[in-house]
């Protein structure tokens, strides 16, 4: 029925259990909405990766944590102690991570426009990497460095220009990407010699991340080896020998019933797939190995959570469809309103019985398209039922807003059958902290 990883399974009183939490007993506590994030599953996928890097390439790579997928001062804190490395893309992240006291030199910093005060904030703090999108953050980079009298060490990002199978929205190597420098058309050569002609920034090699939510181990061996062939041809025509290669995150995850179900070892075996290829491609075309990061996200955060709803109002209409509608939607989960996202639901009090009926699940804004879906096979539903919508963990939160002055719901994470706030509710106290009423109109 479900993708259970260990994580999540049903007891014997018949409800979902997430990392030994009852989640009946977990919404007495803390009510609903509610994301749940079970810690132990977190740890685990941090640990297949790095100990991969360590077994399979002499340790000598990081793996980042991509924040981006769910960004709170404990996950940093849990990266931190795992002895991994996080990329941000953004001030706010970095502020977090900061205030999570996540050491700087472990810290990768994205954007493909990164704002004067980011790229200050960055240097400021000490960020040992940033990867460079743009002619104008190289510029950037190159003032405030000297202005502080520093070197900064650089990537590249380049658009090796693979087609990855995901959702349009989540391509990032198509030949028309906002992202990257395209080694096509001879950008990514162009840039190299503008990054190596600047003064204050060390080049140490290029990143490329191809997108997200896929499978295809090919599709992520070919980015990497079309990364190395143009490490040899920096190398052969520029005298630049990339000590570092970036490969991006973007391993897919388990939503729903046609999904692949990869076992956590199988993630250690793409990374394997990668470290073969970059070992054996730079053999051939006579580079020295490469030191290795890999941005991992949603394979890290997305399986190790679930979000809690309680059913409100149930509408049948008939002939047509059953709309059972919960106290969250789009503003905590937007992903089936941007990207149409498949997702699981099972209902956690009665979590043993069959399905019986096919239902859409609705949210409560004012918006048709605020569904999490519009085909979930569950039991029969009832007012105050208790759903938990599976594989949330991975860009809900991250993504969540206060549409129609919704309150986005808090998060607690799970460590040996105990539940505890890793992100405190909001409240409407909170929703006009920075409303300004002019005197004029008042
Ligand atoms: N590195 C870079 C440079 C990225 O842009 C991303 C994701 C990652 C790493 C992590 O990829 P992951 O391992 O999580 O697939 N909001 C979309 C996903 C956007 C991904 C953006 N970049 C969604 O909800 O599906």
């Amino acid at each position: 029925m479900f993708h259970t990883r260990d994580t999540l399974k049903i007891n014997k009183k018949g409800h979902l259990e997430i990392g030994g939490a009852d989640c009946v007993d977990i919404v007495k506590q803390f009510g609903t909405p509610l994301y749940v994030f079970d810690e132990a599953y977190i740890r685990r996928v941090m640990r297949i990766y790095r100990d991969t890097i360590q077994s399979e390439y002499d340790g000598r790579g990081l793996v980042l944590y991509a924040s981006k997928a769910f960004s709170c001062e404990a996950i940093y804190a849990i990266a931190n102690q795992e002895k991994i490395g996080v990329d941000v893309v953004s001030g706010g992240e970095l502020y977090t991570a900061q205030k999570a006291a996540f050491p700087a030199q472990r810290i990768v910093m994205h954007g493909n426009n990164k704002l004067p005060y980011e790229i200050a904030e960055a240097l400021d703090y000490g960020v040992g990497l940033i990867v460079v999108d743009a002619h104008s953050e190289a510029d950037l980079l190159e003032r405030e460095a000297e202005k502080r009298g520093m070197i900064q060490d650089v990537m590249i990002r380049i658009n090796p220009g693979v087609e990855a199978h995901t959702h349009a929205y989540v391509q990032t190597a198509t030949p028309d990407s906002k992202f990257g420098f395209s080694v096509a058309n001879g950008a990514a050569e162009e840039i190299t010699a503008y990054v190596l002609s600047k003064p204050h920034l060390r080049l140490k090699g290029y990143h490329c991340h191809i997108g997200s939510q896929i499978f295809e181990k090919q599709s992520f061996v070919l980015a990497v080896q079309k990364n190395l062939a143009f490490m040899a041809e920096m190398k052969a025509k520029l005298g630049f020998e990339a000590e570092a290669l970036n490969m991006g995150g973007g391993f897919g995850i388990w939503y729903a019933e046609g999904d692949p179900m990869i076992d956590m070892n199988g993630y250690a075996d793409y990374l394997r797939a990668l470290l073969t290829t970059i070992k054996d491609g730079c053999r051939t075309l006579g580079l020295n190995f490469p030191f290795v990061y890999l941005e991992p996200g949603r394979s890290i955060v997305g399986e190790a959570g679930i979000t809690l709803y309680t059913v409100g109002a149930i509408k049948e209409i008939p002939g047509i469809r059953k709309y059972v509608a919960v106290d969250g939607g789009m503003f905590d989960n937007p992903r089936y309103a941007l990207y149409q996202s498949k997702y699981t639901a099972v209902l956690v009090n009665r979590a043993a019985e069959q399905p019986t009926e096919l239902v859409g699940i609705a949210g409560k804004c004012c918006e048709s398209g605020d569904l999490i879906g519009i085909d979930f096979n569950l039991p029969a539903v009832k007012t105050g039922d208790i759903l938990a919508v599976l594989s949330t963990g991975a860009y809900n939160y991250s993504m969540a807003s206060n549409y129609n002055r919704n309150l986005i719901p808090p998060a607690v994470l799970v460590k040996d059958g105990a539940a505890e706030y890793i992100v405190k509710p909001q409240s409407y106290e909170d929703l006009v902290r920075n409303d300004v009423i002019p005197e004029r109109l008042k």
